[in-house]
């Protein structure tokens, strides 16, 4: 995601924040800038693209004199990447500026309740609001503005702001969204991440949601919500460079997983208001939903097996005829489109060609397009005629988990949009949904801190030649992520097969010992994949079964069991992946392999 920097100190400002900045460029960006008060004024500079152009444009902060000042590399969520989107943004009069990290969910309200304010806008991003903000709430006491603001802004945020008023202070506040301190020896910083501190101190604070920090060139002082000061310990670092990048984690595959609840709840929470869901970006009103005859989903990988489970949810809950295609078969078979239907192309990265390329085909074909994408600004979300935003940020390890996570949270909320308006569920219906999902990420947060059962589990099948994965309906669905995860990073061979259709081939290919994980989460399908289950066992298979809590008859028929917390069944993926996510990784770590790097793989897959 996006990264923060701030330096307060004896050093020139600019250089440091520079400096900081490339630590976290792994983190990916696709913008940055700074702003540092020179002893009149706030300057900011800023630039597209690499770090490298902002370094040439202030001759790598040598044109930019001050002491303190803040950094920011955007990874664009709303508005492309572009100049005026970059931060830092300004108030009106270029007396405050502000970096901020995360997501401010009630921007739209609060920017329309700025503009008849008379406050002007130069930029689509949600961050804006929070300069115009301290501006209308600045009295001359900046903990006092923040703390009022605080009160106003809702959803994530970690906050970098200077006051031209006071030039010898930085200001930093955070909720759910990092942000650390850095006590150094001729200065201060703050920083979203670790490593961008680390080549000035190893002593660290690490902010609290909903506290403050002021920071001098000498001192660091903390504030709750009510700008109450409050004592604060602080912890000494010792991670190496890379540990840090990872946020202390092995692996990003690792991080990446543990970010899942704080992906999910990105995802989720902004399009839910007042208790009903708001999909602004699908523009189609109710009638228009009512208007579409079937929808097409084309993907490619993980993103087809996240719409292969679309198909489930939205057939079921929605009852409108969904077709799921890989967009390498879905661009070359002409497929047959009529203009009331939509077609949605998921993607994490955008650029994927065989998604591209099925889009461009849809579009030639005149039928309406929505992608669901997690690059902001990437090729699929440019072209599409909608785009509906995974809040997942920047992925970096190869196997994707949370950007997987967050599609299947934007389909869900789709499902549930298309069935309220096509009239398929009641009122109590909907708010039943609501409510199972936005008890997903603590749910999702429960699975990962199980790691250790499943890691001791994982760590009895390095060498495992073959596993399958079986399920029916949706279960079906979970497995063939399941098992595309684990051949992926572990190279172990690995197939995922409809329960139902394993006696007509498969099944012989099971012998003494064979690990095959069930996944038995849809109740009225229990006892049908229980009787494949024991088809398995007496053939010798070992069966790791994945079921809901409750489910205590599967212990019957299975080997090993593992339990998901309850929630609606056509959510049951959200956690069953979670099991099957920690066992591939801890497979491939047993194995000693390249986790994040797995072998003849690319992240993003832009040729054919
Ligand atoms: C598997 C994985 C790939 C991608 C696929 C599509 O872990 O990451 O299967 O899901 O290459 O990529 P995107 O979503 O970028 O279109």
């Amino acid at each position: 995601m996006c990264g923060i920097v701030g330096y307060i100190g004896e050093s020139q400002a600019a250089p440091v924040l520079l400096d900081g900045l490339s630590k976290l460029e792994y983190r990916g960006y696709d913008s940055a800038g700074i702003a540092v008060y020179d002893g009149e004024q706030i300057q900011v500079q800023k630039a597209v693209g690499r770090l490298k152009v902002l370094s040439e444009l202030t001759h790598d902060g040598a044109t930019m004199p001050g002491c303190s000042g803040i950094g920011h590399t955007r990874w664009a969520t709303h508005g492309a990447p572009s100049g005026a989107n970059a931060h830092p943004h300004y108030n009106q009069s270029e007396t405050i500026a502000v970096v901020h990290n995360g997501i401010i969910e009630n921007y739209l309200k609060l920017r329309k309740r700025l503009e008849e304010k008379g406050y002007q806008f130069r930029s689509d991003t949600d961050t804006e609001v929070v300069a115009h903000l301290l501006d209308r709430y600045y009295k001359g006491d900046p903990v006092e503005a923040i703390t009022k603001i605080m009160h106003r802004v809702e959803g994530s945020y970690a906050l970098g702001i200077i006051f031209k008023e006071h030039p010898g202070h930085i200001y930093a506040v955070r909720k759910d969204s990092p942000l650390i301190v850095g006590h150094g020896k001729d200065g201060n910083l703050i920083a979203s991440d670790v490593p961008a501190v680390l080549k000035y101190t190893r002593n660290v604070y690490f902010i609290q949601n909903e506290e403050i920090a002021v920071l001098t060139g000498e001192t660091i002082a903390f504030y709750n919500v009510d700008g109450e000061e409050i004592q604060k310990g602080s912890t000494t670092i010792d991670w190496d460079i890379n540990a840090a990048e990872k946020g202390g984690y092995e692996h990003f595959m690792l991080k990446e997983m543990y970010e899942q609840p704080q992906t999910v709840r990105d995802t989720l929470s902004p399009r839910i208001k007042d208790g009903s869901i708001v999909i602004e970006e699908l523009g189609m009103d109710e009638e228009e939903i009512r208007g579409i005859r079937k929808i097409h989903i084309v993907a490619c990988g993980s993103a087809y097996h996240a719409g292969v489970t679309a198909k489930y949810v939205f057939e079921g809950m929605a009852r409108i005829p969904v077709e799921v295609d890989l967009a390498s078969e879905f661009r070359y078979r002409n497929p047959i489109l009529m203009d009331d239907e939509l077609v949605i192309v998921i993607s994490q990265s955008g650029e994927t060609a065989d998604s591209l390329a099925a889009l461009r085909e849809a579009k030639r074909k005149g039928v309406k397009t929505l992608g669901i994408v997690n690059v902001v600004g990437s090729s699929i979300a440019r072209e599409a005629d909608r785009v509906m935003y995974t809040w997942a940020g920047p992925e970096i390890a190869v196997a994707t988990t949370k950007a997987y996570t967050a599609q299947l949270i934007a389909e869900y909320l789709l499902a549930v949009k298309f069935a309220q308006a096509r009239g398929e569920v009641t009122e109590a219906e909907v708010e039943g949904y609501l409510k199972d999902l936005q008890r997903l990420p603590d749910q999702i947060e429960m699975l990962l801190s199980n790691k250790e059962r499943i890691q001791h589990f994982a760590n009895r099948y390095i060498a495992a030649k073959d596993v399958f994965f079986v399920g029916r309906g949706i279960d079906y669905a979970i497995s063939l992520e399941g098992s595309l995860k684990l051949k992926e990073i572990s190279y172990i061979h690995s197939e995922a097969y409809a329960a139902g259709e394993l006696k007509h081939g498969t099944i012989s290919l099971i012998e003494e010992g064979t690990l095959v994980a069930a996944v038995v989460t849809q109740e009225n399908l229990y006892k049908k994949t229980v009787s494949n289950m024991v088809e398995l066992t007496s053939r010798g298979a070992f069966v790791l079964a994945v079921t809901n809590a409750g489910n205590r008859e599967i212990e019957k028929a299975a080997d090993y069991v593992v339990y998901i917390p309850q929630t609606n069944k056509y959510f049951t993926n959200s956690l069953a992946i979670i099991p099957l996510q920690l066992f591939s990784y801890y497979v491939a770590v047993g194995k000693g392999c390249d986790v994040d790097k797995p072998r003849n793989l690319a992240k993003s897959v832009t040729v054919e």
